[in-house]
């Protein structure tokens, strides 16, 4: 049977190829895609959440969720794909005269569905925190809870400490990481291993399919981005790695861990601790994820991009 999942996410270029795997993949059946700012503004999050799934216009439909204007966030990813997050792929959107909020669709989504729902996090953790502050039961409700972002042992992508999702908001991700909800994380360090080359590009389905076109219009601007931004030949699609994870659990490799997020410091605020000596002070709370395999994990990402 298909695993239900929930998707929040703050798109951005990866989140959009996580979308594209996500909504494509047998294996999995998508309830509802929810809007988090973080990359952009949440009003640009959830205009682009509609408008990649429009773009996808998958067999049914997700609900989707709009993100809080009034979300509170330390930064954006601007600077790396463009005031739109998408490399200025200029998607036309309808618009919405009402539309539920991120966290009513999560909280509704796991409730029609105790114990069954993944929830893959691939933004900023505010909805998450905010639905279990709202019910805290919803905790136990939730089946898994993958998560992308951290480090395990640096460095960070935002601050020479932090890593971005977690640093936006890290009072957010404080308190997902100290609920009893069941979780993954797969930290940065892990998900920065899978490299996507230019040869991608000449691989991708034409503009004639949904997957095609979107691709089209966003991966070669991400290419550009990441060699003038950041000097990298090549791409990274951190949360691409998180749908391979909730499909494919088999190729990543795990440990039990404390792990905590710093909300004060001032050269490592929002950095992602773990405690991980022999008698640790906490029980652990969540399962990390140390190593995957990585050419295996690519290739599963390239086969589903381009089949
Ligand atoms: O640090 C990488 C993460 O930050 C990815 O999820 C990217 O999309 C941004 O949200
Ligand atoms: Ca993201």
């Amino acid at each position: 049977m298909a695993k239900k999942i929930i998707l929040d996410v703050d798109p951005g270029i990866d989140d959009a190829v996580a979308l594209c795997l996500a909504l494509e993949d047998p294996a999995l059946d998508v309830l509802a895609v929810t809007a988090t700012g973080g990359t952009v503004s949440p009003e640009q999050a959830t205009i682009n959440v509609q408008a990649i799934v429009e773009q996808l216009d998958p067999p049914r439909l997700p609900r989707l969720g709009c993100a809080s204007p009034d979300q509170m966030l330390r930064t954006d990813g601007r600077h790396l794909f463009g005031a739109d997050g998408l490399c200025g792929a200029h998607f036309a959107v309808a618009k919405r005269h009402h539309q539920h909020s991120s966290v009513k669709v999560i909280c509704d989504e796991v409730r029609a569905a105790p114990g069954d729902v993944t929830i893959i996090a691939t933004g900023p953790l505010t909805n998450i925190a905010a639905a279990l502050q709202q019910q805290p039961d919803l905790a136990s409700l939730i089946g898994h809870l993958i998560i992308i972002g951290g480090t395990l042992s640096g460095p960070g992508n935002v601050t020479a400490a932090a890593e971005f999702n977690i640093y936006c908001d890290a009072e957010a991700a404080r308190a997902v990481f100290q609920s009893q909800t069941t979780k993954t994380l797969v930290p940065f360090d892990l998900t920065s291993r899978v490299v996507l080359n230019f040869d991608l590009l000449e691989k991708l389905p034409g503009e004639d399919s949904p997957r095609g076109e979107l691709l089209r219009k966003i991966l070669p601007g991400a290419f550009r981005m990441y060699r003038q931004n950041l000097g990298v030949e090549g791409i990274h699609l951190h949360d691409a790695v998180a749908v391979i994870a909730a499909i494919e659990p088999e190729l990543f490799t795990t440990e039990r861990m404390y792990g905590d997020v710093e909300t004060e410091g001032t050269l490592t605020h929002g950095v992602t601790v773990f405690d991980r000596r022999r008698l640790p002070e906490n029980r652990p709370n969540m399962d990390v994820a140390v190593d995957l395999d990585t050419a295996a994990v690519t290739q599963r990402i390239v086969r589903r991009l381009v089949e």
